[in-house]
């Protein structure tokens, strides 16, 4: 099966299969018949940016975000719809739109330049973090300024992020919308200070942890912004492909899939909800000022999955087996040895859910799996296994 390898990277994920994409795909094209593919916990979205010149796809995942990637890959872009100098207008139009609000809001500013003591940082990140006190009245697009400043980004940086999103409405009605969204996604992810994903922001407890988070307080969100611009311009175009985008639990995304199709599922295998880890995500594509709670600004409207609860896990995948087989589709699940749930209790459950139309099998190999901390433990040893259900004829 050919595929595209060049598929930009939008985001750090927990739990992407971007290190093994090869051998994913290898072993869906040892079933695929050139029927629809379902990619039924998408994530960041991987398999259809390598498959998007490929096959048909239908990308799902329950969070919102999810969508949003999957249209940047997707979407038909058209460039020659837009100006030649597209990025530096859009840039230049966010730069605007961020001096406009920070001359209204003159008396903020958060300067990390000549700071050296650790009392006198953490003061200007304390400041920072009181702006959620702020009311921001008359000035719309301003989540991130009142809501993150001085936690996982600088005032700056969360500038940044609310100018960026304003302009990405401005397109709203191209694709370009989804292009701006994963650039802003892009940058968010590299000038955090926290460590691959939004679950908690750090706190400079020493120099040394100062110096550290301080690194990333300065970092040009622009930067990063441009630099994935120019990627996605430079990699996707128009297709001609039937490709489909869901934002749906997964039961509901079986209901929906065409007969016989092939399903690549690849659920949360750890006890942690991606609801916690990337509620930032959801918030930036939804934008909807949500109720914030604990230390970690969290939405409180997270999505808790069954196949982070011991307790459900089972019944998850039995479920998850059985629609798959009233829809005479094909599986290929992705799975870790350090999973909620052993290997051969799934191929059980997998032996009694399919019928006899299916031959189920079994492929591995090794991984290191990133565990996204910043200091030691930050990668360990996993086997990555793919269950295969494959329809006999
Ligand atoms: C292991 S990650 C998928 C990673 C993806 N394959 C990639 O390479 O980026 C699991 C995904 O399942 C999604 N998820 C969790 N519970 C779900 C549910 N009930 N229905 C649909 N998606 C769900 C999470 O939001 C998360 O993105």
């Amino acid at each position: 099966m050919i595929f595209d390898s060049d598929v930009p990277h939008i985001t750090k994920y927990m739990g992407s299969k971007r290190n093994i994409l090869k051998f994913v795909i290898d072993n869906i094209a040892e079933i695929h018949r050139g029927e629809e593919i379902c990619d039924l916990f998408a994530g960041t979205c991987i398999l259809s940016g390598a498959l998007r010149n490929t096959a048909s796809m239908h990308s799902n995942d329950i969070q919102n975000y999810s969508s949003y990637i999957a249209k940047t890959y997707l979407s038909n872009h058209d460039w020659n719809t837009y100006p030649e100098d597209i990025i530096d207008l859009v840039i230049n139009q966010g730069q605007a739109y961020k001096k406009e609000i920070g001359e209204k809001f003159n008396k903020l500013n958060f300067n990390y330049e000549n700071i050296t003591s650790l009392e006198e940082f953490n003061k200007l990140e304390d400041d920072q973090k009181c702006l959620i006190n702020e009311t921001f009245e008359n000035t719309p697009y301003h989540l991130f300024i009142k809501n993150y400043s001085g936690t996982y980004w600088s005032y700056d940086q969360c500038l940044a992020i609310d100018a960026f999103r304003k302009i990405a409405d401005d397109y709203k009605e191209t694709p370009l919308h989804y292009v701006i969204i994963s650039s802003i996604i892009f940058a968010m992810s590299y000038t955090s200070q926290s460590t691959g994903h939004y679950a908690q922001y750090r706190n400079a407890k020493d120099i040394n942890s100062m110096l550290d988070i301080k690194k990333y307080r300065i970092k040009d969100f622009d930067f990063y912004f441009r630099r994935k611009m120019e990627e996605l311009k430079s990699v996707l175009s128009t297709n001609n492909l039937n490709h489909k985008v869901t934002n749906l639990d997964y039961l509901d995304c079986l209901k929906d899939i065409s007969t016989g199709s092939t399903v690549y599922a690849d659920p949360p295998y750890g006890f942690v909800h991606y609801s916690r880890f990337y509620h930032a995500l959801e918030t930036l594509v939804n934008y909807d000022y949500p109720e914030l709670k604990y230390k970690g600004r969290y939405r409180t409207d997270r999505h808790q999955s069954p196949f982070s609860k011991s307790k459900d896990v089972r019944v998850a995948f039995e479920k998850m087996f059985n629609k798959i087989n009233s829809k005479q589709a094909q599986l290929i699940l992705s799975y870790s040895s350090t999973g909620m749930i052993r290997l051969d209790e799934i191929v059980e459950i997998a032996n009694s859910s399919f019928d006899f139309n299916y031959d189920i099998s079994v492929k591995s190999i090794d991984h290191l799996h990133s565990t996204m901390g910043r200091s030691e433990d930050k990668s360990r040893e996993v086997k990555e296994y793919l269950i295969i259900a494959k329809r006999k004829k």
